[in-house]
């Protein structure tokens, strides 16, 4: 096995040997026919042999306690296979607090929360029947409202602590210009276009879930640990998922209760998610408060930066959003304090939703970055380009890579940038401005492995238990070993999306794609060590393309060289030395054009270009592709995401998506995508750095800036609705 050691820095990835051109190919999705045709498998497709359906049973109320569940006139309907609740076996607390339904236990922490499931033979009387459970409660005090309630300065939660490196009062007493601004973002929803689905079934005690998760390998773990068996009983697999966007990454309780349900009934059981339960079953990105106070002299030059916030969580939950994470190694300055304080609601938990951190942060940071410069009479550009650190500006590492300014360069190059002062520019009855903005999102490479076996019909298979959330992992997976090994893209099989291949880091973090490859690219290393074995050759002296073998002037093909015996490699990846050496991001920058109306105050964006460096790009159509959705999901986070809930009942107004406004096409312009490309060897063996989180950090702050630009109205509470224009 070739097995990255964690004390060793990664060998450089120069892929030398390789000439099949295939790496970084902007090549179409290879699951794309089976996706258009409908041919598929989501995890709701299928139909075992009696199958059987679902619904949850929730909570009418966000607090208090469950004194009674009457399932009596549901279990009486014709077609009810049964209703179950109140179930022992879930114990209560512990690793993934969304698989643990609360039904242990009768404390409720939220709306909407599961405590019983209603099995039958057709979906409509499995819902009917969950209409007729008479959940009775008792009630409690109530926190509903997130700003209403006492903030927890030290909170226990959350994996990014504290910093308060320097004395703050002291940088801001002692500097020529203090900036301090409040910024306010509501909660989001990670509302991906697949429900969150499942079908399972028991097969002789071994528990096989099919289910639309981002991370298979954990998720396996999770239903283990919950049910109590052993992980080598359950089976997940995903070999198609349809968006995330982080509220996948763990195991739903209706994956847990349908297992429960389809024990019980000794029937396989599907499940999915109606949009309304989404909202309060799934978490969503919390709510934030964010303080943003910047000292600097007369040029522009930061002395300190503070990033305090606030966001919540319930009592059930462990997670809370890392605001200021993206703003940490993003500008100098010696003073550094961010801060994440903490709220306590009953309200649905709070989890990781697409740029945990970055996503929201980077509204405070990058709209205060263009406050200042305007209080300078700065280009926005021009403030950025002083603040530009030479090492992490919080441990004094190194960069891995970093060409942040390049990605300016180029933006304002293409972009065509040439800032006019605000509310200056009007074409008829509308307000024309522009707005740019810093892209940040921390890079990190996880444990991941792949298997490769070139087979003995001379084409390659790789084995990995990653999923394809829509980003492309088919599709990079095949051009890596494609590469690697100089075969042809249809000569590479990818398999992943089950729980029995080598475990990878699933799709999250933007960690993904980086790790998986790697692992792929080390497998292949030790492919390429036999074949220069039976070559009576040295691994960097092959050359490899369309299926043969060059040493000197020597040319084998595979075919010959694998001789009837596959070679089968695993390859195994981690964070590095290098890891901890360096300090690791991808960067971006956002420019924007929007039209405002001066007399309804719509907002219409014209254009929108970024500049991205991400390491290497592994294929430049799908990692743009993420690039575009991320910078339309920041369109929509500026202008129109918003979650509201009634601080009366702990209900949301709008948990559909009638009233929640995602961007629709109508909404998001043209958008260009460009890359400024080195190779990170520091980052992982694929010189790969993240992507899939990088295009919205920083997007919305890009809108928001070009809405001031437009009207000279300074909006700080988002998202940016008309009303807060007029
Ligand atoms: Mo993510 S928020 O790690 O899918």
């Amino acid at each position: 096995m070739n097995k990255m050691m964690m004390d060793e820095p990664f060998r450089p990835v120069g892929l030398t040997h390789a000439q099949q051109g295939l790496l970084g190919q902007p090549l179409e999705r290879i699951d794309g026919p089976a996706k258009v045709t409908g041919s598929a498998p989501y995890a709701y497709e299928g139909t075992p042999h009696g199958i059987s359906y679902a619904a949850i049973v929730g909570t009418p109320v966000g607090s208090g306690r469950v004194t009674a569940i009457d399932a009596t006139a549901a279990e009486a309907m014709s077609g009810v296979l049964a209703v179950v609740h109140g179930d022992p076996r879930m114990p209560a607390g512990e690793a993934n607090s969304r698989a643990m339904p609360t039904m242990a236990t009768d404390r409720i922490f939220h709306v909407g929360q599961p405590v019983a499931i209603v099995v039958a033979e057709s979906l409509l009387v499995a819902q009917e029947a969950a209409a007729l459970v008479r959940v009775s409660t008792e009630p409690g005090e109530d926190r509903f409202d997130p700003r209403a309630q006492p903030v927890d300065r030290k909170p226990a939660i959350g994996f990014l602590p504290p910093i308060r490196k320097g004395d703050l009062d002291s940088a801001l007493a002692a500097a020529a210009v203090v900036f301090d601004r409040t910024y306010t973002t509501p909660i989001h929803f990670p509302a991906a276009l697949e429900p969150h689905a499942s079908t399972v079934w028991w097969d002789d005690g071994r528990l096989t879930v099919r289910s639309s998760n981002q991370v298979i390998g954990s998720a396996r773990t999770t239903i283990a640990q919950v049910l109590g068996i052993d992980p080598g009983n359950v089976r997940v697999l995903a070999p198609y998922v349809g968006g995330g966007f982080g509220g996948k990454t763990g195991v739903g309780p209706e994956v847990i209760l349908a297992a429960i349900a389809a024990k019980r009934v000794g029937r396989p059981v599907k499940i999915a998610l109606p949009r309304r339960q989404t909202a309060y079953m799934v978490h969503h990105r919390s709510d934030t408060v964010q303080r943003l106070r910047i000292a600097c002299d007369a040029d522009g030059r930061i002395s300190a930066m503070a990033h305090e916030s606030i966001a919540a969580q319930n009592d059930d939950g462990e997670f809370l959003e890392p605001v200021p994470f993206g703003t940490m190694p993003l500008y100098a300055g010696e003073t550094r304090w961010f801060t994440t304080d903490l709220v306590r609601v009953d309200l649905p938990a709070t989890g990781a939703v697409r740029a945990p951190g970055e996503a929201v942060g980077t509204f405070a940071v990058e709209c205060a970055m263009d406050e200042l410069a305007e209080q300078l009479g700065l280009d926005p550009v021009e403030l950025r380009r002083r603040n530009e650190p030479e090492t992490d500006p919080l441990n004094g590492k190194p960069f891995s890579t970093r060409r942040l300014l390049d990605c300016y360069d180029e933006g304002m190059r293409r972009f065509g940038w040439d800032p006019q002062p605000a509310a200056s520019v009007r074409e008829g009855e509308w307000l024309i401005g522009t707005g740019m903005a810093a892209a940040l999102r921390g890079n990190f490479t996880v444990n991941a492995e792949a298997r490769v076996t070139l087979a003995a019909d001379g084409r390659a298979v790789v084995e990995t238990d990653m999923t394809d959330i829509g980003t492309g992992t088919y599709t990079i997976l095949a051009q890596t070993v494609g590469e690697m090994l100089g075969l042809p893209l249809a000569s590479v099989e990818v398999r992943i999306g089950d729980s029995d291949l080598p475990p990878s880091a699933g799709s999250g973090g933007s960690f993904g794609a980086g790790s998986a490859c790697a692992a792929a690219i080390l497998a292949c290393e030790d492919i390429l060590a036999e074949l220069a074995l039976r070559m009576n050759s040295a691994p960097d002296e092959l050359r490899l393309k369309d299926g043969c073998v060059s040493v000197g002037g020597r040319q084998v093909s595979l075919l010959d060289l694998v001789r009837g015996e596959a070679i089968v490699a695993d390859g195994k990846t981690g964070p590095g030395a290098e890891s901890k050496r360096t300090s690791q991001a991808s960067h971006g920058a956002h420019f924007c054009e929007v039209a405002v109306n001066a007399v309804t105050g719509e907002v219409r964006v014209r254009r929108m270009l970024g500049v991205f460096d991400v390491g290497r790009v592994l294929n430049r159509k799908t990692a743009a592709s993420q690039l575009i959705g991320g910078i339309g999901w920041g369109i929509a986070y500026a202008l129109c995401e918003d979650a509201v809930v009634d601080p009366r009942s702990g209900r949301f107004v709008n948990p559909d998506f009638g009233e929640y406004h995602v961007a629709t096409n109508a909404d998001v312009p043209k958008i260009e995508v460009h890359f400024i490309e080195e190779i990170d060897d520091s980052a992982n063996p694929a010189g790969a750095k993240g992507v899939g989180e990088l295009g919205i950090s920083g997007a919305g702050a890009a809108v928001a800036n070009a809405v001031y630009n437009a009207t000279g109205v300074r909006v700080r509470d988002f998202p940016i609705t008309l009303d807060k224009l007029l």
